[in-house]
């Protein structure tokens, strides 16, 4: 973990408008500054900045938080990810305390591991730009290819010298351990203990982790030589999950959320040709097929993926499988295809940015009817095979959980099919029965694996009322006012009744001690201030803005930052709406205290009224009454205590 004085340290250097102004473009407007969300499409500006409160708030989207949360909600951090970022922004040493010493040996092994690949990634790149070998074998290489300069420089391409222990020696003379430099995968050992380089005379393309390290490598041979595999690449290894990484993904990120679509090619060359041609949204999946996990990581930046094939056919069709995952997850997919040998790497080349684009908008096809394309050309007029395809296509179709959507692409297929509609949906939903079948089956399997308790039948769900369920819309307007209130006076002291050096905080925690808070982030906020007072402490706004948990700083920007106090008057509106209730700071405190109190009252009032309907015997209902009594009476005090304390 990283320790508190790191973090308060982080959070001291922090500039929120700088961190946020290297995403978003801000403008200064009054106290806060605005810009275009980054959540959200939007062409007035409701992304607000405070950095006299050290807030965000998106009035679209409605996130808000601190530098922070904004680094986790955009870049997808963990908390530790975020503070490490701001820390290497700010020059701030991490100081981490030891968790077990399992965790740290994992920790460091991987640590360790990314030192070694981010050394070698380095290595190459001075031997490919500062050697005459590199010079002549490799950069000319990736010249002739077209790459230019700022590309070589970006993904920080390389070479590794063609001698066999180049690297390897290099590596072991600068310290690095033998142990480290085998299971990376850049040296091999030989019988006798030695090592020699993996990557001898290749150009090598580094692969970026999520948060921009070099975990892995894929070295391209130059040789034409059948003989001699065209790419060698970094095996599995505590850093690197091949089915789990996609090439590009660091550098594509921000504009595959810009553009709200990823372009998925199948080579490093695509890649970095797309890119350089301007079209930065664009991730390679390496060869491999396509898995889960690489469709999961493209949906958290966007539901749409536009996959750029060359048009040979063996390709194509082993791409069909994998595309029925990305309908699973919902995803939305369109599919170019180049014409005769071109992949998009040679078509861009040779068209320009501009005729590659308008290629991909003339020629771009929802999977659906792309495989019903495919798949009928090659049934040709055999009825057999015609009704087997029917079938597959209809399949993937039932996968896509979206139902309109799904009915959309039948009413397609039906017409490229030469079928009646009809006929499609009820195949179409036989499919969804079985399948619903089949999940719940296994659901309950899973459920019975993971708890004593049995699943509910279906008897159990039919004989379930719905009026058994709690209310669903609940009001939780006193309990969040009262937080307000803790955040925006809990550190000063009371100025009534001659209750000298109180403060407002600790205060109102004794007040509400026979409050039960309902809204368990509410809830969860109060046994925060409570512990922290109860230690001596008085947590103001910033303690809870830079709390971990998401659900109390969410929470907190709500309170401190509603559409009115982050306006373009911000200012004004705040003297108003904060001179109204400092007028009468016991009004304003007691009044919040007490308004919450009173909402328990009366819902408490209204559960012994419904008992009192229910209920028949005679000494139960004399038991209910006189509760019911006790309550009306504790309801008219409060009522007459906040008549006297407000209406003053
Ligand atoms: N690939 C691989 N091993 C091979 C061949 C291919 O790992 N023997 C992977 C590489 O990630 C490669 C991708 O599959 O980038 C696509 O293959 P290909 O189109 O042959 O590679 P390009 O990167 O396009 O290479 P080039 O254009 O230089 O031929
Ligand atoms: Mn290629």
């Amino acid at each position: 973990m990283i320790t508190k004085a790191t973090i308060d340290r982080i959070m001291e250097a922090t500039d929120i408008v700088e961190v946020i102004g290297e995403f978003v473009q801000l403008k200064k407007r009054g106290a806060n500054y605005v810009g275009l969300s980054p959540f959200a499409n939007e062409r007035t500006p409701s992304f607000t900045v405070s950095p006299a409160k050290g807030i965000f708030k998106d009035f679209s989207s409605g996130k808000g938080g601190s530098a922070v949360t904004f680094l986790m909600e955009l870049e997808k951090f963990t908390y530790p990810e975020a503070l490490k970022w701001l820390a290497k922004k700010y020059g701030i040493e991490v100081e981490e305390t030891v968790e077990t010493i399992e965790n740290k040996e994992e920790q460091d092994r991987r640590e360790s591991l990314m030192i070694v690949t981010g050394f070698a990634a380095k290595f190459f790149h001075e031997s490919l730009l500062q050697t005459e070998e590199g010079n002549n074998i490799g950069l000319s290489y990736f010249k002739e290819r077209g790459f230019s300069n700022e590309i070589i420089q970006k993904f920080e391409l390389g070479y590794s010298p063609d001698q066999w222990e180049a690297f390897s020696s290099r590596a072991l003379k600068d310290g690095y351990q033998q142990q480290f430099l085998e299971e990376s995968g850049l040296s091999v050992k030989r019988d006798n203990g030695t090592l020699y380089d993996r990557y001898r005379g290749r150009v090598m393309f580094p692969i970026h982790s999520f948060t921009g390290r070099v975990i892995a490598f894929g070295g391209r041979t130059l040789k034409n030589d059948k003989s001699v595999p065209k790419y060698v690449n970094s095996p599995e290894s505590e850093i690197y999950h091949k089915s789990s990484v996609l090439y590009g993904l660091y550098f594509a990120k921000k504009a595959i959320r810009d553009e709200d679509n990823c372009f998925l090619v199948e080579g490093y060359a695509d890649v970095l040709s797309v890119f350089q041609a301007g079209i930065e949204n664009v991730v390679a999946s390496s060869g491999t097929s396509l898995t889960v996990e690489q469709i999961k990581l493209i949906g958290r930046f966007t539901q749409n993926i536009t996959i750029l094939y060359d048009g040979d056919a063996a390709g194509v069709k082993a791409s069909l499988r994998g595309l029925d995952m990305i309908l699973e997850a919902g995803l939305n997919v369109k599919v170019v295809l180049f014409p005769d040998g071109h992949d998009p790497d040679s078509y861009v080349r040779k068209m320009g940015t501009a005729g590659f684009k308008k290629h991909i908008e003339e020629n771009k096809k929802d999977f659906i009817l792309y495989k019903t394309d495919i798949l009928l050309k090659e049934a040709g007029k055999d009825p057999i095979k015609k009704a087997e395809v029917i079938r597959e296509i209809v399949e993937s179709v039932a996968k896509i959980p979206d139902s309109i959507k799904a009915s959309v692409f039948i009413k397609e297929c039906s017409y490229l099919l030469q079928i009646d509609e009809r006929a499609l949906l009820s195949e179409l939903n036989k499919m969804r029965t079985a399948k619903a079948k089949k999940d719940s089956q296994q659901q309950q399997q899973q459920a019975s694996r993971n708890a004593p308790l049995p699943a509910p039948s279906p008897e159990d769900l039919l004989f379930f009322d719905e009026r058994d369920m709690p209310a669903v819309q609940q009001d939780f307007s006193q309990e969040r006012e009262v937080i307000r209130l803790l955040l925006l006076y809990g550190n000063r002291v009371i100025d009534w009744d001659g209750l000298a050096n109180t403060y407002i905080g600790p205060f109102m925690i004794a007040e509400l001690s026979d409050v039960e808070f309902e809204n368990s982030v509410c809830k969860s906020f109060v046994e925060i201030y409570r512990r922290e007072v109860e230690n001596g402490l008085l947590p103001d706004e910033q303690y809870f803005i830079h709390h971990p948990e998401k659900e109390i700083v969410d929470l907190t920007v709500d309170m401190l930052a509603t559409k009115y106090t982050l306006s373009e008057n911000w200012y004004e509106m705040h003297k108003i709406l904060v001179n109204d209730e400092q007028v009468n700071m016991k009004a304003t405190i007691l009044g919040g205290i007490f308004h919450l109190k009173k909402h328990k009252v009366a819902k408490i009032l209204e559960t012994l009224r419904n008992e009192l309907q229910k209920t028949p015997g005679e000494a139960d209902q004399e038991i209910l009454m006189s509760k019911y009594m006790h309550m009306k009476k504790v309801e008219k005090t409060i009522s007459d205590f906040l008549g006297s304390v407000i209406l003053k």
